[in-house]
């Protein structure tokens, strides 16, 4: 069974867009079937950057059909916007796109939701969400009272089903901001702007999981582009900080609605060292000048918020157990380029818990917190790599950095990317 999937490995923004864009060449479909605009995937064509938060990233390539499937919380306008942006730029490939009928649609009561719960975890620690309403959509799905589906915005109920959401909505959101902070809802006017929306999405509107069944029987080569990363992942990430959907390779199948079967190769995206948005544990994360270091020249600041992302050394004992959990067949190792200029660099192989080494990824966020990372130094490099495009190019401490990561995770490396663009890649033998 021929497809092909793409996962995160650390807390996502591993450079999944580049690896998509990439592999989007040899399938016929690439699918998105979890996560929601809460995404930023950057493909990098000659001098044009695209951020895509709701379009697969295979929109930039002719003749592939792109999916956002059952799983994908919808953000309607988002996906306007995005259309918008590219036909403004002269690329992408809309036609091509196919929205599922059964996909969770966000709502403007989700993002009030979103802003006012982001400060309640018991702990006390934000989540420090996307703001993107994604957890509060997620939610209304599993509970059905309050959701609404894409294919129900061109039914005739439509308004009322609104109308009664709204309502409830008001009394709640009345509840949970401090009074003064909230204007209430007003149900006409969601009615009619997402009536302008269901309208112009209409086209691209269809039952694709029987689409993507019909496309695995015929031998179709799908690709499954995962967003976040799998420490994110909703059931086996670091809970509560965490996003609301299964973000490691386990959420394909439910996701997308095709059988786990016809998922035959996992390739696993990870960046040379980790980073992290938002709240939470993060062993082995460096709030000092190397973090500072990594930030620069990874230029790393959130794609959808902006927010500085927090750095720290590459983590062999989440990185181990994510491939596991993803079944992760190769690698892809990202960013190699930014870690050029260091004496050192530190690879964390186990976590000291209380006095007692483990290299086992701990089930609960407390654990994870007592984490102590027991590292592993290996020489650094000088020279920038920007420019490699075989891997007798890189340094030879760069290539013992790979050999050794891919040694200590039992997995090989098939390619190492040295830059954003395109050709800044190195197809590992
Ligand atoms: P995604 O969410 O996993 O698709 O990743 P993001 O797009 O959020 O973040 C990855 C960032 O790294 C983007 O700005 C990419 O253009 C950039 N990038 C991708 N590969 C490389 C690389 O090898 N080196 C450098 N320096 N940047 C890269
Ligand atoms: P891509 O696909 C990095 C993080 C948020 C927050 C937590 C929950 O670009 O890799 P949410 O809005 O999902 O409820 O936020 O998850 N988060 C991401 N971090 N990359 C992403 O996506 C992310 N999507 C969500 O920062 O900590
Ligand atoms: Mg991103």
């Amino acid at each position: 069974m021929p497809g092909t999937c793409v996962i995160g490995l650390q807390w996502g923004d591993e450079a999944k867009g580049k690896i998509v864009d990439r592999l989007t060449r040899e399938h016929d479909f690439v699918v998105r079937y979890q996560g929601g605009a809460n995404a930023g995937h950057t493909v990098v064509v000659g001098d044009q950057v695209y951020k895509l938060s709701l379009l697969p990233s295979g929109i930039l390539t002719p003749g592939v059909t792109c999916v956002i499937a059952s799983g994908v919380v919808m953000n309607p306008a988002r996906v306007i916007e995005e259309l918008d942006e590219l036909a403004k730029r002269g690329a992408g490939h809309a036609d091509n796109l196919r929205l599922s009928d059964r996909a969770h649609v966000i709502f403007p009561w989700h993002f009030a939701e979103d802003r006012a719960l982001d400060k309640n975890t018991s702990d006390g620690e934000n989540i420090g969400t996307t703001g993107r309403g994604i957890g509060p959509c997620y939610r209304d799905k599993v509970g059905r009272s309050h959701a609404i589906r894409l294919g129900d915005m061109y039914r005739a109920t439509f308004r009322s089903q609104v109308e009664h959401i709204v309502e409830a909505k008001n009394r709640v959101l009345a509840v949970q901001y401090q009074a003064g902070e909230f204007t209430p809802l007003d149900a006409s006017a969601i009615f009619r702007e997402y009536s302008a929306y269901a309208e112009r999405l209409r086209p691209y509107v269809c039952d694709t999981t029987e689409l993507l069944l019909s496309a695995v029987e015929s031998g179709k080569r799908l690709l499954f582009e995962g967003a976040q990363g799998a420490l994110l992942d909703v059931d086996h990430g670091t809970y509560p900080f965490v996003t609301s959907s299964n973000s490691s390779g386990v959420g394909i199948a439910a996701g997308a609605g095709v059988p786990p079967r016809c998922i035959d190769r996992c390739i696993g995206v990870v960046k040379a060292y980790s980073t992290r948005v938002g709240g939470g544990p993060f062993p082995t994360e460096q709030d000092n000048e190397t973090g500072q270091y990594l930030r620069d020249r990874g230029n790393e600041y959130g794609t959808v918020t902006r927010r500085p992302r927090r750095c720290g050394w590459l983590d062999i004992v989440a990185l181990r157990y994510t491939s596991r959990l993803s079944g992760v067949d190769t690698l892809a190792v990202m960013l190699l380029d930014v870690l050029s200029g260091l004496d050192e660099i530190k690879i964390c192989t186990a976590y000291e818990i209380d006095g007692k080494q483990t290299t086992r990824f701990p089930s609960h966020v407390d654990d994870l917190r007592r984490a102590k990372p027991v590292y592993e130094s290996v020489p650094g490099w000088r020279e920038e790599i920007t420019g490699c495009r075989k891997h007798d190019d890189l340094p030879n401490p760069a290539r013992a950095y790979l050999a050794r990561v891919s040694k200590l995770l039992g997995r090989p490396i098939g390619l190492v990317s040295v830059g954003p663009e395109r050709d800044q890649t190195i197809v590992v033998n």
